[in-house]
């Protein structure tokens, strides 16, 4: 029997939960496969691809920092992430190479999930940081049609490039103001590394922010943030940064595996448990 092969490439790797996830889901559905780490060096990753589907891959994960490369040795599998010009998923078809990202619908995905009824169609919406995930978070809450998403960045000339790349409904906005820009939001994300462990925490003032406004934060160690927490004892609705990490992956194995898999609660707590022992959801 053919036993179905993924992995994931990066460098370095051994950070990854991606096997981890993979793994989980391969055993609840019983599919006859596995899903491996692979250390490979900046000057190595074209070489690796090259040879992925001799090695007996039907695809692979990209994490930092192949992601911009892996874009320009791949087919391109639809125009979000042409835009984007990074892939995290790559897969075969036909005996070719195509890629895509699953970062930004990841993302949404994770906060449709967490707050029941929530939809992104004209939502104004504040992005922290304008980095590599506000790009692949604000492109699809572009193009699922949010109706203003601020970026405020402490480089501004990096949320003014968003701008360019996906147009008006994307304002910039100076780090100092986001407090003051705080009153209309239906949804505030940090996506800079500001409160990941060994990180300075992020630290703005919400005093502004209304008390029915979704707060998330794509940070996952830890789970809860010092940002989130204070957000929640406000009495905001938060989301945690490791839903989007459990939906990023949910594309990559239905391309590989054939199987749409589930992100449940138990997958949650096993990989929150890897993260933060004796973690328990209460
Ligand atoms: P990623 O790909 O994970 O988004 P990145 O491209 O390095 O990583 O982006 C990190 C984000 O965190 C950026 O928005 C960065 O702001 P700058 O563009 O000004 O560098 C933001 N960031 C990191 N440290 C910060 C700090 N001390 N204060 C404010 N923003 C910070």
């Amino acid at each position: 029997m053919n036993i179905k092969r993924a992995c994931v490439i990066g460098w370095p790797v051994s950070h990854s939960r991606s096997p981890l996830i993979h793994g989980y889901w391969l055993g609840k559905y019983g599919i006859l496969g596995s899903y491996d780490r692979h250390a490979v060096p900046p000057g190595e990753v074209k070489e690796f691809l090259a040879s992925l589907g001799d090695q007996g891959y039907l695809g692979c994960n990209v994490t930092l920092p192949h992601k911009e490369t892996v874009f320009d040795l791949v087919n391109i599998a639809d125009e979000p992430t042409r835009r984007l010009g990074v892939v995290n998923t790559v897969f075969s078809r036909n005996g070719e190479l195509w890629g895509t990202s699953t970062d930004g619908e990841g993302f949404l995905a994770s906060v449709e999930a967490a707050v029941d009824g929530w939809t992104v169609g004209g939502r104004n919406i504040m992005l922290l940081g304008a980095g590599g995930a506000a790009r692949a978070i604000a492109g699809t809450l572009v193009a699922r049609g949010a109706a203003q998403v601020q970026v405020a960045n402490r480089t501004l000339e990096r949320a003014e490039s968003l701008r360019n790349d996906f147009g008006k409904r994307i304002t910039p906005l100076a780090w100092e103001a986001a407090p003051q820009a705080l009153a209309e939001l239906d949804l505030l994300i940090n996506t800079t590394s500001l409160g990941m462990t060994g990180q300075p925490p992020l630290q703005i003032d919400l005093a502004r922010l209304p008390g029915a406004t979704v707060v998330a934060d794509i940070v996952y160690v830890p789970l809860e943030t010092a940002f989130l927490r204070s957000a929640r004892e406000r009495g905001n609705r938060t989301v945690g940064g490791l839903g989007m990490l459990l939906h990023q992956a949910v594309r990559g194995f239905e391309l590989w595996f054939g199987t749409k898999p589930d992100v449940t609660p138990d997958l949650y707590e096993f990989i929150a448990e890897s993260i933060e022992k004796g973690y328990r959801t209460t």
